[in-house]
């Protein structure tokens, strides 16, 4: 088989590294694709946004099967656009990827379904959110943006002040343009939160080993929001109770509630999951799989991935076996000077062999251009350090070990991934 990738980043280059294991895979090509994947896959500089470039490349390609990783181009209709050409594609269709690209769409279908998740109200007018957030009284309070912005259209308000800001940032200086036409404003949750990546053809769900995102930029959880610092995989606060019980309330009733709206979700899931004291509910659902998130959880898939990606777009997920392996994967982010702000790129990085790699461990990029044989930074987070381990001190232990021997002008990281 011979398969295109879409998308930049670690996520994309541990799906390329992961997929090339299995010996049904003869090729697999990427666009854009970034220097680190440039040594597994040949790039083509075609955006991930562009449909008919895209289709064009697939045919001329002659490839088997298109894996969109992405939200945007999932959330644009690029899975139904390639099926419409005639390719095969991995991933939702624009109808199911509403369950990301629309917040207001996600928490409706939980409300109507009874899936746990925190109590809202809809607003779209910013004088109604504000009343209605002053009425309540009630600090923290979560304000977020219907749409996609970049994982930072979520406001956690301290204060009336805060809030005020952050409902005329939403919807009236349109920091994240379209998206913040309306706003979600909801309950303050508490408690572990857990990602979990799930498989599904839109009738069967397989949840994935679990894992924990870190999202804000630096120790201790501080600083501004980001795509996610590092990640370890499994998540230490999610038992094998809890497990069941996500199943039970959250993963199938969604996956149903999804086919009874007529839009059956095939491809990622990944339920974002809080925790709290009333129990597992869900914070976030996200169309694809997560960055960093797939860089923990893929290492330790064992069956073929290109098995599990065939039995989904054939619907028949329900008659195989997905197997993991036991133990544990960290992966921490060597990060851009200044990121998630401003921050400059085309620093050379030191520490990597001819293929972007260190030793014991894997260096999955996400922001990288290589040029003249040299790996150049290119995108705030820069490369996705990598290791398993036998438990998650081991895996730690190697992971931090190739970090202290990677580096570039301005390179940051935070060094408590995993011990929270
Ligand atoms: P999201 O982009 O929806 O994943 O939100 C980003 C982060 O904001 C989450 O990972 C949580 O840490 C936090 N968050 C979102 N919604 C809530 C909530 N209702 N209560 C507490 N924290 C939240
Ligand atoms: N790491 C969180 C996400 O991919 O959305």
């Amino acid at each position: 088989m011979k398969i295109l990738m879409l998308g930049s980043g670690g996520r994309e280059h541990a799906l390329v590294r992961k997929l090339k294991e299995s010996s049904k895979v003869d090729e697999i090509i990427c666009a854009p694709g970034n220097g680190g994947i440039s040594c597994d896959a040949k790039c083509f500089p075609v955006s991930v946004m562009d449909k008919e470039g895209i289709i064009e490349l697939a045919k001329q390609e002659n490839v088997d099967l298109v894996f969109v990783a992405p939200d945007d181009p999932l959330a644009a209709g690029m899975v139904d656009a390639l099926q419409a050409a005639g390719i095969r594609a991995f991933g939702p269709n624009a109808a199911a990827a509403r369950i990301e690209g629309s917040k207001v769409f996600s928490k409706n279908l939980m409300k109507k379904y009874g899936i746990p998740t925190a109590e809202y109200e809809v607003f779209d007018d910013p004088t109604k959110a504000l009343s209605y957030i002053q009425a309540k009284g009630e600090y923290p309070t979560v304000i977020k943006a219907d749409g996609l912005a970049l994982g930072k259209g979520v406001i956690i308000a301290e204060s009336e002040e805060q809030a005020r800001a952050a409902v005329s940032d939403i919807m009236e200086s349109k920091v994240f343009g379209e998206s913040g036409n309306k706003v979600v404003v909801e309950e303050f949750l508490t408690g572990p939160e857990v990602s979990v990546l799930a498989f599904t053809d839109g009738k069967t769900v397989v949840p994935m080993v679990s894992s924990m995102d870190h999202k804000r930029a630096h120790d201790g959880d501080k600083g501004l929001n980001t795509g996610g610092m590092g990640t370890i995989s499994p998540n230490p606060h999610y038992t094998d109770e809890l497990s069941l019980e996500c199943m039970k309330t959250i993963f199938e009733p969604t996956i149903k509630a999804m086919a009874s709206e007529g839009c059956p979700f095939k491809g990622c899931l990944y339920f974002g999951l809080m925790m709290t004291p009333k129990g597992p509910k869900v914070i976030e659902y996200n169309a694809r799989f997560g960055d960093p998130e797939a860089q923990v959880v893929l290492p330790r898939l064992r069956t073929p991935l290109i098995d599990v990606v065939e039995a989904v777009i054939d619907e028949r997920l329900s008659d195989i076996n997905i197997e993991w392996d036991d133990g544990a994967c960290a992966c921490v982010i060597i990060a851009s000077g200044g990121y998630p702000e401003k921050y400059e790129k085309g620093f050379e990085i030191s520490g990597l062999d001819d293929n972007g790699q260190a030793e014991d461990v894997t260096v999955y990029h996400s922001g990288t251009v290589k040029k003249d044989g040299k790996f150049l930074t290119n995108g705030g987070r820069v490369l996705g350090v990598t290791a398993r381990g036998e438990n998650l001190d081991k895996a730690l232990e190697t992971a931090y070990k190739a970090v202290d021997s990677i580096s570039f002008s301005g390179a940051f990281h935070r060094s408590d991934i995993g011990r929270r």
